[in-house]
C-alpha cells in the first residue's frame, strides 16, 4: 500500500478545466497562459542557439549572461542593485523556485503562513519539507491584508510568510505602506519572506508595482520569486529565477542543485540575449496587458456580471451572484463550460475555507482580441 506524502492532492482545477474546454470545444479562459506567441526575435534566438551547440548543461546557477541581465532589468526598474553571482539563481519555473526555497529553510514543525485565496502550488511544498500552512483570509472586497487576521496568526512556531502582489487570482497589489506595516510586525521574529512576483510587469493605470525588492528590511529575509514565462509570453518554457540575500541564495542553491541542477540551457541564451536586445519589451508590457484588461471589461460591461478592473495580474474576477446564485462556483464554472463555451476557474479552489456565499470566477484575459471579443460575445447572452 503506497502511504501517499500529499494524500490531499489530486488533479488540479486548472487541469480538470482545461480538459473540459478541449473536450467541449470552449474558449479556455481558464488556465493562465497567452493564446499568442511570445516575441519572434525571442523564438529565433532559441534555434539558433540549439544550431550553434548550446546544447549541454548550464551552470547551477544559472548563465551568466542571464543573471546579470536580471540584475540590469532589477536596477532600471526598482532601482535596486543585486549581485548576479551571489544573489540571482535561474531556476525551471517560478513554481521550482518557490519549492526550493520553502525546502531550504523549513523544517519539520514550522508554520508557513500563506493568505487565501492562494496559488497552489505553496501548501504542498510546505507540506513536503514537514512544515504546516496556516492560511489567513484576505479581506473579501479588495484582498488586501487583514491585519489582525495575520496578527492573530503568528506563533513562536511561524518560519515563513508567502506573499504574491501582484496577485493571483485577485490581480491585488501590496502597496509600500503595506510593506512597512509587514516590516514592523515581524521586525523582531526569525521569519522568512517568499514574495512570489512572478506578475511584476504586469500592473496597470500607471501605479508601479512595489517589489520586496526594494524594501531592505524586508529583501535580508526574503526570497523574491519570477517568471520569464509570464513576462515574455512563454509559459511553457518554464524558466523563472529567485532573487534572495547570499546566505539565503546559498542555501537555495543546495536544494536547486538536487531538484534540476540547472534550467534549459538554449532557452536562458535566448532569453539572455532578447534582454539585452529589447529592454524596453518589460517597460511595454503594461500598457500591452492594460489595453487588453481595458477592451475585455468593455466588451463585458453589457453583461449581468458584476467586476472592477484588476489592478494587476491577466486574470479578471466576476461576480455571477445575479446570474446563477444557485451554483456554487465549481458548478458555474462547469456550467459555463459546458453549456456557454467559456472555461473559467472557480476562486473557492484558491482557498482553504471558501468564504460562505461568494460567487465569484476567474478569466483569463492573456488572449488575442478575436478570444476575448467572442468568450465577451458568449458570455453577454447569459
Ligand atoms: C502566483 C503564481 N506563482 C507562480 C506561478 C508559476 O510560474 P512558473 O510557470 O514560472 O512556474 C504562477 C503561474 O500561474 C502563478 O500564478
Amino acid at each position: 500500500m503506497i502511504i501517499s506524502k500529499l494524500p490531499n492532492v489530486g488533479t488540479t482545477i486548472f487541469t480538470r478545466m482545461s480538459q473540459l474546454a478541449a473536450e467541449t470545444g470552449a474558449l479556455n479562459l481558464s488556465q493562465g497562459f497567452p493564446d499568442f506567441d511570445g516575441p519572434q526575435a525571442l523564438r529565433d534566438a532559441v534555434g539558433r542557439h540549439i544550431a550553434s551547440g548550446h546544447n549541454q548543461y548550464s551552470p547551477m546557477t544559472g548563465l551568466p549572461a542571464l543573471r546579470t541581465q536580471v540584475a540590469a532589468k532589477i536596477a532600471r526598474s526598482y532601482g535596486v542593485h543585486v549581485d548576479a553571482d551571489t544573489e540571482v539563481t535561474i531556476t525551471p519555473g517560478a513554481t521550482q523556485a518557490i519549492f526550493c526555497a520553502i525546502q531550504a529553510v523549513i523544517h519539520a514543525g514550522d508554520e508557513v503562513i500563506v493568505f487565501d485565496p492562494c496559488y497552489d502550488s505553496y501548501e504542498p511544498s510546505v507540506e513536503l519539507a514537514g512544515g504546516r500552512c496556516v492560511h489567513v483570509q484576505l479581506g473579501l472586497d479588495d484582498f488586501s491584508i487583514d491585519w489582525q487576521k495575520l496578527t492573530d496568526a503568528l506563533t513562536p512556531r511561524t518560519r515563513m510568510i508567502i506573499l504574491n502582489t501582484p496577485h493571483n487570482p485577485s490581480g491585488a497589489l501590496i502597496s509600500r505602506a503595506e510593506l512597512d506595516q509587514l516590516a514592523a510586525l515581524i521586525a523582531d521574529r526569525d521569519i522568512y519572506l517568499i514574495s512570489d512576483e512572478v506578475y511584476e510587469h504586469l500592473v496597470y493605470d500607471g501605479v508601479p508595482h512595489v517589489s520586496v525588492l526594494s524594501h531592505p528590511e524586508l529583501y535580508h529575509r526574503a526570497f523574491v520569486v519570477s517568471s520569464f514565462g509570464k513576462t515574455y509570453h512563454v509559459t511553457g518554457w518554464k524558466t523563472g529565477y529567485v532573487v534572495a540575500p547570499p546566505a539565503l541564495t546559498a542555501e537555495l542553491r543546495k536544494v536547486h542543485q538536487y531538484v534540476s541542477f540547472c534550467g534549459v540551457t538554449p532557452l536562458q541564451y535566448a532569453l539572455a540575449d532578447y534582454m539585452a536586445a529589447s529592454p524596453e519589451h518589460v517597460e511595454e508590457l503594461p500598457g500591452f496587458y492594460q489595453a487588453k484588461r481595458d477592451l475585455f471589461c468593455d466588451l463585458l460591461k453589457p453583461s449581468r456580471f458584476t467586476f472592477t478592473p484588476v489592478a494587476g495580474t491577466y486574470f479578471q474576477l466576476v461576480d455571477y451572484a445575479h446570474i446563477r446564485p444557485d451554483l456554487n462556483d465549481v458548478d458555474m464554472a462547469v456550467w459555463l463550460t459546458r453549456e456557454h463555451g467559456v472555461a473559467t476557474i472557480p476562486v473557492s479552489v484558491f482557498y482553504q475555507t471558501p468564504p460562505e456565499g461568494q460567487r465569484l470566477v476567474r478569466l483569463c484575459f492573456a488572449k488575442r482580441e478575436e478570444t476575448l471579443r467572442e468568450a465577451a460575445e458568449k458570455l453577454c447572452v447569459i
